[in-house]
């Protein structure tokens, strides 16, 4: 059988491209479009691919938490939970969203450089399991508001691991020019596990790095794995301390276009895992509990967004530009990363890919594209578009720019689809306006 994309995407009789087993031209016909499709079983798979990986390389002493930032919404939760997938949030929002779906506050932890003092007081209200400390100064505001309390908080801080991720300047944060995580060459890091050891309201448990996202190279993560490791190693022989956690965060590369070869996160978790075994024996002690961070890669390629082609501008001597019903609204990644995607039309998927076109978004912006000289099938008014492996950072970064309301998400589950995330009404639009 044909698919695109990944073997979720199949071609039914009629030539209409499906997601597992439900005709998405259909889909767009009931719901509208745009729309974010996802597949369950396909984020289950991940779920699973994660767990799997993890286990095989740190026994029972892992724990998987998916990065919310990548999508957040309340349906995604409970499906994480029943996977025994913990996950991280960077914003009171995030947080409230998590803590609605009725996930385990326990099974949460706190990112961010520049968290506010409502935050910092809302997650230790809830009981989150840990804040990730990013600053000196929050150190102290975090200590306040415990004391006041009177309760105590595991914390972890971020470290700058120093190693460059091969990938969008934008989206590399493991480099000592960063805003994020302390130093270890220039002492900061050191400095930073005294001051909170100072501070008797916070529990310190550990570590926390994260290279950069959207990440292809293994040995940036083995690199990475290494210094933190033997970092960890070096807090608790100076400093006489024991430690419990170690987390390296996210960043697996995903494909994107069919010529993306990102290899398997299973192969970037072994090779971390290598590494640190390798430095346990070396060091003759155990490798500490490890925590990894995916959001890209737990979400991308679970989700697709479906779009309607209003119009087709084919200039003599430059693009076609084929005009669709959503772009930087619903996904600003062209605009803000000239991020790549592959599209076809839904409604004509087994028709061959036989012509260069530029899908262009409905915004007053030139820059808003959602694919620039993309091969694929004639598209003309009334056409379904397909764009694949948009389950991350779209939703999640959608606006509401050109006072565009925001697509449903649709969750296609055991063949049937149901609304997870309602369209935005014009009411909604206007909802704070005074
Ligand atoms: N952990 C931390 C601390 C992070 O900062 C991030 C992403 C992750 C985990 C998850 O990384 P992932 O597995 O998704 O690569 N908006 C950008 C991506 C920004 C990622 C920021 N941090 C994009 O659309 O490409």
């Amino acid at each position: 059988m044909k698919t695109y994309y990944s073997e979720h995407f199949t071609i039914g009789e009629n030539g209409h491209l499906c997601l597992d087993g439900v005709d998405l031209v259909e889909v767009a016909e009931r719901f509208g479009t745009p729309a974010y499709v996802m597949s369950e079983s396909h984020l289950r798979e991940n779920c699973r691919a994660f767990t799997e990986a993890m286990q095989r390389n740190f026994g029972s002493r892992y724990k998987v938490a998916y990065a919310s930032k990548a999508l957040c919404a309340r349906f995604i939760y409970p499906i994480l939970a029943s996977e025994g997938i913990h996950a991280d949030v960077v914003s009171g929002g995030e947080l409230y969203t998590a803590l609605k779906a009725g996930f385990d506050p326990k099974h949460l932890h706190f990112h961010g450089n520049n968290k506010t003092v409502s935050e910092l007081e809302m997650a230790v209200d809830c009981g989150i399991g840990s804040v990730i400390i990013d600053a000196f100064e929050e150190v102290d505001r975090l200590e306040a508001i415990c004391a006041k309390k009177g309760v105590h908080q595991r914390v972890l801080f971020r470290v700058k691991p120093g190693v460059h991720a091969d990938t969008h300047e934008f989206i590399s944060t493991g480099q000592n020019d960063s805003k994020f995580g302390f130093g270890i060459e220039d002492g900061e890091a050191m400095r930073m596990t005294r001051y909170i050891l100072e501070h008797k309201h916070l529990d310190f448990a550990g570590i926390h790095c994260h290279i950069g996202s959207q990440v292809f190279s293994i040995d940036g993560f083995a690199r990475a794995a290494k210094i933190m490791f033997d970092f960890f190693c070096r807090i608790e022989r100076e400093l006489h301390i024991t430690m419990d956690e170690m987390i390296i965060g996210g960043g697996f590369g995903v494909k994107y276009m069919p010529e993306d070869e990102p290899g398997t996160f299973g192969e970037k978790i072994d090779a971390m895992g290598q590494v640190m075994r390798d430095e346990a024996a070396r060091l003759g002690r155990e490798v500490p509990e490890i925590v990894i961070e995916p959001g890209r890669s737990m979400v991308c390629a679970a989700g697709c967004t479906l779009y309607t082609v209003g119009s087709v501008r084919d200039i003599k001597d430059a693009r076609c530009y084929v005009s669709v019903d959503g772009g930087m609204p619903d996904n600003p990644r062209f605009a803000l990363y000239q991020a790549k995607y592959d599209a076809v039309v839904a409604n004509r998927a087994d028709a061959p890919r036989d012509k260069l076109q530029t899908i262009a978004g409905r915004c007053c912006e030139s820059g808003d594209l959602v694919a620039r000289d993309l091969q694929f099938q004639t598209a003309k008014a009334g056409d379904i578009l397909c764009v694949f492996a948009t389950g991350a950072y779209n939703y999640s970064m959608a606006s509401n720019y050109n006072r565009v309301p925001r697509p449903p998400i649709l969750l296609v589950s055991d063949g049937m689809v149901r609304e997870v995330v309602r369209r935005e009404t014009y009411e909604d639009l206007i909802r704070n306006d005074l």
